[in-house]
């Protein structure tokens, strides 16, 4: 008998140690300690014993039971201790690996100039107005003061999609739009967006295009204030050095017209211009279209090309660079700030 229970020992002891998961543990757990288990079934031999061993024989098995209990705790937690550094080493964290690299974006040139204009604009107390690009013929051309057989019809050569609708060719029909949705209120506004005409591309037109439109309409608006609000927006653009020059033009919208210059220094040290915008003061026909009595109301307008500032902001060479989605090209314009 107490070979037996030396055997169990040794043997428990051995497989215990080499026990390599916690379901191997448990497998011995219920091995040596279950109620069917070999500590129990050792147990049952008591009655075998003569009645003076059997107290002897009962605490050894109860000192065997205690040693695999101990050793069976034992076993698992050096098991988990295991698992747990095994864990933590996996789950180190290499501080001297590379980073992941965030690809930010940045604001096209054409929508930085936009940005930068109504800024300007608003700040002055203009609203911003917005109209649709696929137009009608009556807001694009006739309320702009051009009937159908109007001959400077030919100037913006035009994608029709049938007889009354087109892509618009300049942001003017929103002219024409607020007017109407004013009733014959004051109101200021600029107006930035895209626009179309059928110019086959090169460095210096692209058949899409972008403009904006300024929209002034009060009792008492002179010339001056067509000058002032064109200066302003010139050094806000291109730096407080600069200067305008305006030259007679025509438009059929606006009665007297202009084309309107920006100073710059040339590299000899002498002063050119360079052609900037179209302007004037609203064309009577055009403020009576739009509910206006031209006795008392007077207006100016204006529509710059946005391709044309960004290319002499920043020195741009052709207008197809905006629409190629060349990366090269694109990446220069990151900091969306000031030239
Ligand atoms: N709509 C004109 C163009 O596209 C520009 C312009 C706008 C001129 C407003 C005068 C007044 O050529």
């Amino acid at each position: 008998m107490k070979d037996a229970l030396k055997t169990l020992e040794k043997e428990s002891q051995a497989a215990i140690d080499q026990a390599k998961t916690l379901e191997d543990v448990e497998t011995l757990r219920l091995r040596y300690l279950s109620k069917k288990g070999q500590v129990s079934q050792l147990m049952t031999q008591l009655r075998d014993l003569p009645a003076e061993d059997r107290p002897a024989f009962g605490q050894a098995v109860n000192t065997l039971k205690m040693a695999i209990e101990k050793a069976l705790y034992d076993q698992k937690q050096a098991l988990e201790n295991e698992a747990l550094l095994a864990r933590l080493d996996q789950e180190k964290i290499d501080v001297t690996l590379p980073g992941y690299r965030f690809y930010q974006g940045a604001i096209h040139p054409l929508n930085q100039v936009i940005e930068d204009v109504e800024d300007l604009f608003v700040g002055l107390g203009y609203e911003v107005a917005e109209g649709p690009e696929l137009e009608n013929d009556h807001y694009n051309f006739e309320m702009m003061n051009l009937d159908k057989d109007h001959p400077a019809r030919a100037m913006q050569d035009t994608f029709y999609t049938d007889e009354t609708m087109l892509l618009r060719t300049h942001t003017s029909p929103v002219q024409a739009r607020a007017m109407l949705a004013k009733s014959g209120q004051p109101l200021k506004i600029i107006c930035p967006g895209k626009t179309y005409r059928r110019d086959d591309d090169d460095p210096t037109h692209s058949h899409q295009f972008m403009q904006i439109e300024g929209l002034v309409i009060d009792r008492h608006v002179t010339f001056g204030h067509l000058k002032d609000a064109l200066l302003t927006m010139a050094r806000h653009l291109f730096g407080p050095d600069r200067d305008i020059r305006l030259r007679p033009s025509y438009f059929p919208f606006t009665e007297p017209s202009v084309e309107v210059d920006v100073s710059y220094v040339k590299k000899d040290g002498s002063t050119g211009y360079i052609e900037i915008l179209g302007a004037g003061r609203v064309h009577p026909n055009v403020l009576r279209m739009g509910g206006y009595d031209p006795a008392t109301f007077q207006g100016f307008a204006f529509g710059v090309g946005v391709e044309r500032i960004a290319m002499l902001k920043y020195h741009i060479d052709d207008i197809r660079h905006f629409y190629t989605h060349d990366l090269r090209f694109l990446n220069q314009f990151k900091g969306g700030g000031q030239s």
